[in-house]
């Protein structure tokens, strides 16, 4: 087994399902200890199962990160982390704006920003008073460009984006480094069911495909890793190409 992470421990956020439960299984390739985490207890054991198969460490850590109380259990039972990865998140369908639920308004703000937000401020001084860490963002092609009918989602990515920069200029002078990966569409079973909103972006998609878990997870990995120890504030895109076009 490789082991870039090995002797670190990693939180990962929404890790009970798609694109999280690739870089829960990548960033366990590589030695980490992880925290899978979400509020499905059934689909987190078969994902630490799933690493344990392979001779990796992982536990699973129920959260509901829809209150702030839920993200102050999950820092609070994860203990010590070295990574930190924000992954969990609303997808939401698109629809137009003034048809949008303020209930569902404010549960995209609370899962998508103020879950990354509170975890980051229990976590991030913690990882600079034992020396260092990493934290890694999941953005979105969403949250560069303009999106007709998808501007809730959206503007909870383009504030992840930002909280990235400022993370950075906050906590990487105590050794913190804080980085985005930026997906865009990507093979998950959620995505499966709305394969008629994505045909159409992979149309213009330089790579003409969907991504995949793993290759997120592969991102994750090389940011979390010493390989980037200079690398502070980025977004890192996992895209095909779609946002450069
Ligand atoms: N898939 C894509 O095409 C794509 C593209 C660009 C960016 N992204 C970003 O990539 C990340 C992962 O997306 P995904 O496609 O893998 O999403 P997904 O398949 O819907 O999985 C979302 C994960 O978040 C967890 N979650 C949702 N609400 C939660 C809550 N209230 N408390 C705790 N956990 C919660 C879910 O776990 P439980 O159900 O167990 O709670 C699940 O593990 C997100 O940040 C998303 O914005 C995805």
């Amino acid at each position: 087994m490789n082991a870039r992470l090995a002797g670190r421990t990693a939180l990962v956020t929404g890790s009970t399902d798609g694109i999280g439960v690739g870089i829960a299984q990548a960033l366990a390739a590589e030695g980490a200890n992880v925290v899978v985490s979400g509020r499905n207890a059934e689909r987190g054991a078969q994902v630490v199962k799933s690493i344990a198969d392979k001779g990796g460490q992982a536990r699973f850590v129920a959260a509901d990160l829809g209150d702030g109380e839920g993200a102050r259990a999950l820092a609070e039972a994860a203990g010590p982390v070295d990574v930190l990865v924000n992954n969990a998140a609303l997808l939401i369908m698109p629809q137009p704006t003034g048809e949008v639920a303020e209930e569902l308004v404010d549960r995209a703000l609370a899962t998508n920003i103020k879950a990354a937000f509170l975890l980051t401020g229990l976590i991030a001084p913690a990882m600079a008073a034992r020396g260092g860490g990493a934290i890694v963002n999941l953005g979105s092609v969403n949250g560069f460009n303009g999106s007709a009918q998808s501007a809730l989602y959206s503007m909870t990515k383009a504030a992840v984006h930002s909280l990235t920069k400022s993370w950075a200029a906050e906590y990487g002078p105590g050794g913190v480094r804080v980085n985005t990966v930026a997906p865009g569409p990507t093979r998950t079973p959620r995505n499966a069911g709305v394969m008629d909103h994505i045909e159409p972006l992979i149309a213009r998609t330089p790579s003409r495909r969907m991504g995949t878990p793993e290759e997120v997870g592969a991102a994750v990995v090389f940011l979390a890793s010493d390989e980037a120890a200079n690398i502070h504030g980025a977004t890192l895109s996992v895209d095909g190409g779609l946002a450069a076009v």
